[in-house]
Parts: C-alpha cells; structure tokens; sequence
C-alpha cells in the first residue's frame, strides 16, 4: 500500500518535472505524460472527441505541447482501444521493446515488436515529434522510432518511402472516422511496384490521385509537393530505397503533413494569432475528387456542407459513422424496387426514374443499345441490376449495382444527367402533378388575398416608434446570444429596413426550389418579387450558417450605411422566426465569375464591359476605403462577389467580412483569416494582417483575371495549373504580355493601349510589399487618366499552391531547392 502511494506520488513529481523518457522502472499510466525537453511534444493518453456517444475509448497518441486544440501527430495503432488508462501501462518489456499492456485483461495490446540485442532500453520523446526507443546505456543505438512509423501525419524531419531491400514502407492511412484513429480506407504511399511516384488509394487498389512521376526536379503532376519557399525538401530514389524528406526553414513555424478523414492529403500551419490549423496546400484539389468518398449511393457537393448527403430515395446506412464524417457505409434504398420484391408483378406498379440533372456519372457505365432515351429507360428496367442510365449523345449507358462517387452541382468533364431507379412510391406521380397544380392555382389566390392582408396591415401600422418595438422582440428572441442593448443600437439603423417573413414567403414562392439563384455553406439565394413588382435576391441564412450573428450583424450596419453605384445595395432585412434573411437588389447578369469563366459567357464581355467592370469595381473600392465615412477593408474580393446588373455594371457584394476601421487604425490583425485563396495577400495569408492594400492585392488579382480570362488558382481540369500573376509577370518581363490576353478580346487591337495600362496596374496592385502597392484613388486615376505616368513594375509577389501568395523575400536569400526564380530579361 504504501509502495503504491509512494508510486502514485512519484508518478505526480515526474509530471510537475516534466520527464521525457520512459525506462524500465518509469512506465507510463492513467494520467501520466511525458514531454519533449523543448516542451513541443507530448506522449500519453488521449480519447478523441467521440461524437455523441458517451464511451470513452484512448489511445496512445502524441500532440502539440503548445496546441490548445489538441492536435495528434502520431497513435499507436491498436486492435482494441483502451477503456480505462489507470490500467493499462506503456512500458519497457523484458525483451527491451516498448509495450502497451491492459493489466485488468492482462492483454498485449501494442508493442514496437523489434528484435533488440540488449535488454536495457528506453523510450524518449524529442522535440521532432518521434518517440525514440534507444539503448539505456548509449541514446545513438536507436532501435526503432515512432516518426519511421507514421499513421496519418507525416513531421518535418521523417521520410516518407519506402526501403527497396526491406520492403518497409512508410504509408500514411487516414483515421477510421474523426473519433478513431484505426486504419481508414484512405492511403498515401510510394508507389509500391517501384515507379518514383506518391499514389492516394482508396482500400488499397483504387488510385484517386497520384503525384506523377519523380522527373529529376520535381513530381510532374504536383511540382509544388517539393518547390516551395519555406520547406526544404529532397527525393532520394535509389537502389535501396526511394523517399521524399522535407523540414522546415524557419523552426518556429508550426506545419504537418495530413491525410484526413475524408482522404485528401493537406500540408497545414499553425497561426498562432488566429489560433487555427490553415491549409495552405491539398490534393486531390476538391474534396469531391476522392474516390468513394460518400459511399454507395452518396452524393458530393462542394457547396454543402457536410459534403455528403444521400440521393433521393435513399438514407444514410450508419447514421453514427456519418456523424463522425465516415461515410463509407454510404446509402440504402429505403424501398426495395419492384424487381427485387416477391409480389406478383400485377400488385406492384413498376419502377420510375428519377432525374438527377448535373451530377458527374459514376465509373463503370456500361454500353447498351437503345436508339432513344425510352428505349434505354427500357433497357434498365428490363434488368434488374440496373440501378441507373443515361442517354446522351455518345448513346445509352447503364449501370449495374451500387452507384459510387456520385457529385451534385458538377458541370465538369464527364458529367450529365443521370436517371435514377427508384421504386414509384419514392417518386410523386402524375396523380400528385395534377394536385400540386391546383394548389398553384389556389395558391396564387391565396397570395394576391396574403397580399392584401400585408398592405392593410402595414396600412394600420403608422406608428413607427411601435414597430420597432414589437420586432425587436420577436428578433431578440431569436438570437438569444444578442445583447439587447446591442440590438437596439442596430435595430436604429437597420430600421427601416426591415421587411416581414410573410412577404418574402409570398415573393419568393415560399422559398421555393424553381425560385432559387444560389446555394453554398451559407445558405440559400432565392429570387422574389416584391408586390411592387421590384426584383429582389433574397439570401437566407441557413441556422447552422457559418455566417454567425456577429458577422451578420456587421454586414447589416455596414450595408445599411453604404450607397454607391457599384456596391450591392441592401434593400431590406428580416429576423423573424429564426430566420436571418437579407433582400439585395437583383442582378439579371449574376455574377462575374460566371461570364468570365464560361468558354461561351465571356464572349458577351466585350473590351468595353470588361473596363467598365474594372473601373467600377476601382471606383466601388475606393468609395469602402476612402469615401464612406466608415473607411472598410472587404477581405474577400473575388470575381464571385462582383454581380452585374442588365447592363454590366459592377456592385461589390458581400460585406460579411468587411470590418469598420475607426479614425487613424489603418491595419488589423485578424484571429480569423477568412478570405478566398488566390486571392490573399502574402501578409494576410502569412500574418493575417490586413488592410486596405490587402484589397488593392485582391484587385490587382482580379485585374489580371478579367484581361487573361483564366483563374489564378488553377484550373482543376487542366493537367497545367496556372499561377496566373507569375504567368502574367513572366510574360511581362519577356515583352510578351499580349499573348495572355483572352483571345476573345483579340478582334479589337484597338485597345490593346488601354488592356496593357490595366496588366500594368493589375501587377502594380499585386506587389509584395503592401507599401509598394498604390491606393485605390491612385489606381482610378491611373485608369482614367491619360498623362498619369504609371510606376515601374517589379517582380510581384510569388504564387503556388503550397502557399498561397507568399513573400518572396525570404526564398531570394535562401539556398537549396526554392522556386524557380523569375529574372526580368
Ligand atoms: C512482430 O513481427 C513479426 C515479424 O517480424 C510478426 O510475425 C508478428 O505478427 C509481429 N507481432 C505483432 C504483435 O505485431
Ligand atoms: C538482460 O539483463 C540481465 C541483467 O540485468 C542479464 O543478466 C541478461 O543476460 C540480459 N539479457 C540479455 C538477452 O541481454
Ligand atoms: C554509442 O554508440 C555509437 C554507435 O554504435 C558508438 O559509435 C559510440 O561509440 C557509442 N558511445 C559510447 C559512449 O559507447
Ligand atoms: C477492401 O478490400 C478488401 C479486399 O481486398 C475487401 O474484402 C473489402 O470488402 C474492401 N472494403 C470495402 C469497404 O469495400
Ligand atoms: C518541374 O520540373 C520541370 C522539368 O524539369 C520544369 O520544367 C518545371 O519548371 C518544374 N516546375 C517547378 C514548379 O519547379
Ligand atoms: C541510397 O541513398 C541513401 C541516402 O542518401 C544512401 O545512404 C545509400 O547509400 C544509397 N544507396 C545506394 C545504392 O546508392
Ligand atoms: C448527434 O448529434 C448531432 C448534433 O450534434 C445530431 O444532429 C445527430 O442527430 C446526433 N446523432 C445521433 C445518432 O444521435
Ligand atoms: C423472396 O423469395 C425468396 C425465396 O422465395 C426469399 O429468399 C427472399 O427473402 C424473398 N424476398 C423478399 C424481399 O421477400
Ligand atoms: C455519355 O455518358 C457516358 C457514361 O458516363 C460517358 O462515358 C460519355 O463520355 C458521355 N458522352 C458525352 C458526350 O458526354
């Protein structure tokens, strides 16, 4: 008894001193931990977050020391996971290797399973991350090491590869689901039949995405995997063994390399003045991408969130895995088709199909003959394994069994419409067609009365003082974590601007799918008619919007105050009922990112569009920044928040992001970085630093866009991706500038002046160096006038998709492997 005590005292000294090794006489338990002597590292047990189960399972894991959001680099990987730690002991065995035993169950369960030549070893935690299992007498006899055993994160300083004598490799596998980190379905390794290339397989067989070849320089399909300014990378692939090794340039920056839960691989930095993991770089590029990611009869979309969901007809198998982001059980059909029920083919009416319009078609179609969709619709219905078809204009194709990697909202490169088999009870029939236009019909009866009522009732309504008060309420009840004094300081302003639920339900269709505009992790846009006759575009933020209240709130006050000609202009809000609803003016040309990027579209935008476009969105920027009395930095400028009315003028949209500078305050720093990639400045990105000179970058990026035409992320489809401002500079320095230009502005080299002044401003805009960057009322004026000389350009800041915009300062004076540096010939 009193060894035990003396036992569980020391154990409490060995804590407060911070121990970090482990030896024969110092097993680790319970509560236990051991941490790196640079404090980075801590081993001991961890119990991920379990969902909503209440059990608690723990594994051996290491973390972050300095990390609040604990944040895992390695666990031992165990068949069964421990339920209590207090009796379960990570020791030193007699053989020498590090074990992990259940005492109560007297169970094996972990062991670094090596054959060790002396039995006096210990295991100690370093500041690298790895936990080292060395001789006791001498710590170079290293025997084994966890950082040589990855399980879903690669550190700095290991390899990733694998030992052409041995057959050891080093794999990455993704965690199970986000509460267990057994092996999952998703793997990253060397190709394991010797080519020089990284492969992401789903269950082993499947290749979902590869790295390309190794070409001397670089991986061809992923340059960026090894060229990047502020790792140091090196690929070694010889007769004994092929890995890559990256470290880090600068040791205090925080960084590891991930595969997820959801099978994408991702490098990631810590920012600790955000307090948040950023990806800085992933792949495959869309999360839609990774095979079988949603299960059978799942279906991705990228603007949803989660990314899966179930097809019509269909529900979730394991509503818990789901919960926990594995979908890979996928969907079943909730009933069966008529085929595969015993009843006699008189009593059940037969399958129907249903239309799923835009979705990428699964693999593995198989050809049939049919001259005509009927036919084909005949062809599936006659077999019972058929699930799907489409007919398109290459023929008909069927698919037998389940349906897997389904993507919604895809109008990509094998996409289509695809017919999906469902019993007809899952479909409303041609009887239900008939009521539902009926109902229209009393519907709209019902409406112009609903509209009758709103006009009276408003007319009975003079006193405004009133009005106010009986909102409030109702909007204070709703958003209860609104300070009332808080909202009453908003309510003042937004005041008349406030519209009632009743209305947009009766302009909007009652939300109804045939008016809807837009969809995203935000919620939904619908287009209404006010009964003025007035088009409006009505955003209504989903309850679980990313959109808090703090930031509605400050796109409300901040909207409510601007008028310009090229911003958005806010024409009323409603916060009844939980809902959070804003009305826009509507904007027949939607937004930019959908002319401009559309082969077809863009031939609509003329030289003389797309200036106007530029100007405006020069002028709209300069009214945030300087004009308005509240001087606003936007944050997210991109082309999909410039809308175009009839006539192609720009509004800025969206000012969910945009933050009220007071007085002499010209730069923040943000916890939050929340812009758009490709879009941010290096010191935003970097630093998460912004100012108005962060817009003036995301300008100079959209310059550069509406002129060449093309993306600055990349395009996903093509096998090149394009940095467009490197693209844009190299070509500038060259004197070849011209041949970026959108080619369907080609038939006008009458303007060619004009498009040069506005690459010359775009790259202005888009230099490293905020201080470097002009103004906005420099750049109208640079646009505007004639006689304005321009400064001279130097080299802008530097893009890749490891790291968004980034300074390129620090690659200049450093050596070994960095970007391709682009000298001014
Ligand atoms: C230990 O390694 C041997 C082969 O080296 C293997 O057969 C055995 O299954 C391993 N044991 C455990 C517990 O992993
Ligand atoms: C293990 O250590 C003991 C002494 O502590 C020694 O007698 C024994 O021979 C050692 N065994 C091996 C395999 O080295
Ligand atoms: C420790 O081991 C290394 C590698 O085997 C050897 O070179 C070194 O001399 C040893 N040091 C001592 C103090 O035994
Ligand atoms: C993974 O592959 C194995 C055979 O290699 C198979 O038995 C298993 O069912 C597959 N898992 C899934 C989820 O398809
Ligand atoms: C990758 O290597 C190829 C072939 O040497 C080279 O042309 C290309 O510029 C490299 N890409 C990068 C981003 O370094
Ligand atoms: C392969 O490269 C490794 C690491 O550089 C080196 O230790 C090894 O000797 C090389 N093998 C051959 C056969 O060149
Ligand atoms: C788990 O909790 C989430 C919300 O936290 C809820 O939506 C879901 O229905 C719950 N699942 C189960 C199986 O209780
Ligand atoms: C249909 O009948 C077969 C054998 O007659 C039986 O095995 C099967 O379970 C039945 N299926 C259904 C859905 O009733
Ligand atoms: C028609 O659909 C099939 C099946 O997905 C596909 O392989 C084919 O490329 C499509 N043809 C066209 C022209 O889209």
């Amino acid at each position: 008894m009193a060894s035990l005590v003396f036992l569980l005292l020391f154990g409490q000294i060995l804590l407060c001193t911070a121990v970090d090794t482990i030896t024969s006489t110092t097993p680790l338990s319970g509560s236990q931990q051991i941490v790196s002597q640079g404090s980075k590292f801590t081993l001991g047990f961890y119990s991920p977050p379990q969902g909503n189960t209440t059990s608690s399972n723990y594994y051996i894991a290491i973390w972050y020391s300095n990390i609040p959001l604990v944040t895992t680099v390695w666990t031992a990987t165990t068949d069964v996971p421990v339920s209590d730690p207090t009796t379960a002991s990570l020791e030193i065995a007699s053989d020498g290797n590090l074990v992990l035993l259940d005492q109560a169950k007297n169970q094996l369960l972990w062991s670094t399973n090596e054959s060790i030549a002396s039995n006096s070893t210990m295991a100690t935690i370093r500041d690298s991350g790895s936990l080292d299992l060395t001789d006791a007498s001498n710590s170079s006899i290293v025997y084994w090491r966890s950082i040589d055993h990855p399980t879903n994160t690669w550190l700095p300083g290991g390899k990733l590869g694998r030992n052409k004598i041995t057959s050891v490799s080093q794999r990455l596998v993704a965690w199970k689901n986000m509460a267990d980190p057994s092996p999952g379905l998703f793997t990253l390794e060397l190709d394991p039949n010797g080519t020089p290339q990284f492969f992401s397989q789903w269950n082993s067989s499947i290749t979902y995405w590869s790295s390309g070849p190794w070409n001397g320089y670089n991986f061809s399909f992923s340059p960026e995997m090894t060229t990047t300014y502020a790792y140091e990378s090196r690929f070694i692939n010889n007769d004994t063994e092929g890995y890559l090794f990256y470290s880090l340039k600068d040791v205090s920056v925080v960084s590891r390399f991930i595969i997820d839960v959801g099978g994408q691989i991702k490098q990631l930095r810590w920012l600790g003045y955000s307090q948040q993991w950023v990806v800085f770089w992933s792949q495959p590029w869309s999360q839609c991408e990774v095979y079988a990611l949603c299960g059978a009869y799942g279906s991705c979309n990228l603007n949803a969130l989660p990314y899966c969901n179930c097809v019509q007809g269909f529900s979730q198998k394991v509503q818990s895995d789901w919960d926990l982001q594995d979908y890979s059980g996928g969907c079943k059909r909730n009933t069966p088709l008529q085929c595969q029920t015993n009843s006699t083919s008189a009593q059940a009416p037969s399958d129907k199909f249903h239309v799923m319009e835009d979705v990428r078609l699964p693999d593995n179609a198989q050809d049939a003959v049919a001259t005509s969709s009927q036919e084909c619709e005949v062809v599936c219905l006659n077999s019972c394994f058929c699930t799907a078809y489409t007919y398109n204009y290459t023929g008909c194709f069927v698919w037998h069994g389940d349906l897997i990697t389904l993507q919604d909202q895809y109008r990509g490169i094998g996409g289509g419409t695809l017919l999906l088999r469902l019993a007809a009870s899952e479909l409303p029939d041609q009887q239900r067609k008939k009521t539902t236009i009926i109902g229209s019909v009393v519907g709209g009866l019902a409406a112009v009365l609903i509209i009758l009522a709103i006009v009276l009732f408003f007319l009975s309504r003079t006193c405004r003082r009133d009005r106010t008060f009986w909102i409030s309420k109702t909007a204070g009840a709703a958003l209860t974590d609104f300070r009332y004094s808080d909202l009453l300081d908003d309510i003042q302003s937004i005041d008349s601007l406030l519209l009632d639920l009743l209305t947009l339900r009766v302009a909007t269709n009652d939300f109804g799918e045939g008016t809807m505009l837009g969809k995203g992790g935000f919620g939904m846009v619908h287009k209404g008619v006010l009964p003025d006759g007035k088009q409006i575009a009505v955003k209504r933020l989903s309850h679980s919007s990313r959109q808090g209240i703090g930031e509605l709130k400050s796109e409300l006050v901040l909207v409510a105050k601007l008028r310009h000609r090229n911003l958005v202009s806010l024409i009323g809000v409603c916060l009844e009922e939980q809902e959070k609803i804003l009305v826009y003016e509507f904007m027949p040309n939607r937004s930019l990112d959908t002319i401009l990027f559309d082969v077809e579209k863009r031939k609509d935008l003329d030289w003389g569009r797309r200036f106007k476009i530029i100007s405006g969105v020069a002028r709209g920027l300069q009214y945030l920044h300087e004009d308005s009395q509240l001087k606003i930095v936007h944050r997210d400028l991109k082309a999909s928040n410039i809308l175009l009315d009839f006539d192609y003028n720009p509004k800025i949209s969206d000012f969910g992001l945009a933050k009220i500078f007071g007085g002499d305050q010209s730069e923040d720093v943000t916890r939050r970085i929340a812009g758009t990639y490709g879009y941010m400045s290096p010191e935003y990105a970097m630093h998460g630093q912004y100012s108005a000179k962060s817009d003036a970058f995301s300008f100079g990026v959209l310059v550069l866009e509406i002129v060449t035409g093309r993306r600055n992320n990349g395009s996903c489809n093509s096998e090149q991706y394009v940095y467009l401002v490197n693209l844009v500079w190299e070509h500038w320095t060259r004197g070849n500038v011209v041949e970026l230009i959108d080619p369907s502005l080609s038939g006008h080299p009458s303007h060619v002046d004009q498009v040069l002044k506005c690459i010359r401003t775009g790259l202005l805009c888009v230099q490293n160096r905020p201080e470097d960057r002009p103004a906005m009322s420099s750049v109208n004026s640079m646009l505007t006038s004639q006689s304005v000389r321009l400064p001279s350009v130097s080299m802008p800041a530097f893009c890749d998709r490891l790291s968004g915009c980034s300074d390129n300062s620090e690659s200049e004076s450093s050596n070994g492997m960095t970007i391709t540096k682009l000298e001014p010939r």
